[in-house]
């Protein structure tokens, strides 16, 4: 019986993203049984992998940006499980140990009968056939004796696989099939939203009782104070907490998932300033925290309203990821003549409240969607991209994904260097800075009297993405931008045969 493992857990073993698995498989590099994995046919398929035994670079980078987005600082994070956990899941395994060791000692013996059976034919048995038995049974001690090396790959890989077991619990989501890991001490609410995953919750603090879950299989462990009462009928039936319990082993459970932004209901949140900061001469980034018992819960890419003072309010893209849904950020423009744009950036600071209501809109991701992702960000659309890139790179979701990002001047890509570390840390990302203010000198050099209307510049740079992908017809495409450059877009890529089901556009407030 192969060793087998679950896409997720094969994913971690070899160092590599979920995603890498997958395109492999798609390609028909990688076979699977039953949506498992072997172990011997995942080394073939990853043969660097032995060279890096010990090395997960990429998903260490990746936990980074999930760390970052999260903004907490990483050392404050405790990523060992605690004492008690440890040891169950130590227990555990050591209980498979022997169960193989048993079984591994019922095989010793029978080769050995196996074996003193075919010295006494040898000498007893038919005259004809005592060379027979005479090979097979030298072959067989020559066999018994050959020792697995001590350097056999599969070996280290599977102490490898157990380490990791030990470190981290994986969790199975029924009916959808989703998969997450969850380290440390997290509750199991916390590792899903941490895995991208749109989880049924409501407060994340035990008041709700949104997040209750059958626990089909495994075990789970009370952390923290809850006041939902859970009746007889639903502890009779399994259902848990999902927000006060983590998991002690892996877990099956059964949970409701949103399904599309219909699924998230409107919320409104008195919110405090944490910090505001510029990003850029012209766009200020606004960070607020919620109250601990009442976090905002929404989907990757919608935007909500924010009422900084006495009716002035206005509706902004949430910029920063669903995996932490207590820290809200946004990406504000300047606009002199816009009073909410001027309030933010000459009386907004820390501390003050803001009403936060909402999510709105539709902008989310395709999660289904087995297709490669194009973003193209214009301006501070880059917002409510941003939000759209961590939730797919918390997912792991995307074959590939490229990011236009469309701008003007100095300071336009007011987060370049952010851009630039997904390119180093993904192998599966890459990012295009178009600056409008270079096309439009070039545009209006030599041979153009007048300057070149805004629909031709942003056609220009436009066709940078069609260069880099002639057939759109395998691309989903993510616009976000102020409504008179996302028009000319639309009009682009539906005219080079994106088809319109493949276009999703935000047009950014
Ligand atoms: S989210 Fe409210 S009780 Fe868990």
């Amino acid at each position: 019986m192969p060793q087998l493992l679950t896409l997720t857990r094969a994913a971690r073993l070899v160092g590599v993203t979920r995603g890498s698995l997958q395109k492999k498989i798609k390609q028909g590099e990688l076979a699977t049984f039953e949506g498992m994995i072997a172990l011997t046919e995942l080394l073939r398929a990853y043969p660097e992998a032995t060279l890096r035994l010990t090395d997960n670079s990429m998903l260490e980078r990746v936990q980074e940006f999930k760390d970052n987005a999260l903004t907490k600082v990483v050392s404050d994070r405790v990523v060992l499980p605690d004492a008690q956990t440890l040891a169950t899941r130590v227990t555990k395994l050591s209980q498979e140990l022997a169960k193989a060791k048993t079984r591994l000692d019922k095989y010793t013996s029978l080769v050995d009968r196996l074996k003193d059976k075919l010295s006494e034919l040898e000498q007893t048995g038919d005259t004809d056939q005592p060379s027979a038995f005479s090979g097979l049974n030298a072959w067989l001690s020559q066999a018994l004796q050959e020792q697995p090396h001590a350097t056999d790959l599969p070996e280290r890989f599977l102490v490898k696989d157990s380490l990791l077991r030990i470190m981290a619990a994986q969790i199975k989501i029924l009916p959808s099939g989703h998969e997450f890991l969850l380290e440390g001490t997290d509750t199991i609410l916390e590792a899903a939203l941490r895995a991208g995953l749109a989880i049924n919750y409501g407060c994340s603090n035990g008041n709700c009782g949104l997040c209750k879950a059958r626990i089909v299989s495994g075990e789970i462990k009370h952390i923290g104070h809850h006041d939902y009462v859970l009746s007889a009928a639903e502890k009779a039936q399994g259902y848990e907490l999902l927000c006060a319990n983590t998991a002690v082993t892996d877990l099956v459970i059964e949970a409701l998932e949103a399904g599309g932004a219909q699924d998230i209901p409107v919320q409104h949140i008195e919110t405090r300033v944490k910090k505001t900061e510029r990003l850029s001469d012209d766009v200020m980034l606004v960070h607020l925290q919620t109250p601990r018992t009442k976090r905002l819960r929404f989907l990757a890419g919608q935007y909500v309203s924010l009422e900084v003072s006495d009716g002035l309010a206005a509706n902004h893209s949430i910029a920063s990821c669903p995996c932490d849904d207590r820290n809200l950020q946004f990406h504000i423009r300047k606009h002199p003549e816009n009073r909410f744009s001027n309030y933010v950036f000459t009386e907004l600071k820390g501390a003050d409240t803001v009403s936060v209501d909402g999510p709105k809109g539709e902008f989310v991701l395709q999660e289904d969607s087995p297709r490669s992702i194009i973003f193209v960000a214009c301006d501070t659309g880059f917002s409510p991209i941003k939000s759209l890139v961590e939730h797919a790179m918390a997912l792991d979701m995307a074959e590939s994904m490229h990011l236009y990002w469309i701008a003007y001047g100095e300071g336009g890509h007011y987060l370049h260097n952010l851009c630039r570390s997904w390119t180093d840390a993904l192998d599966n990302f890459e990012y295009t800075s178009l600056d409008a203010t270079a096309n439009e000198r070039a545009a209006s050099g030599p041979g153009h009297e007048e300057s070149v209307h805004q629909d031709h510049l942003i056609e220009g740079l436009l066709a940078r993405v069609t260069d880099d992908y002639p057939d759109l017809s395998e691309r989903d495409v993510y616009l976000a931008g102020p409504t008179s450059i996302a028009n000319t877009a639309e009009f682009f890529f539906l005219n080079r045969g994106l088809p319109q089901t493949q276009l999703f556009i935000e047009h950014t407030h």
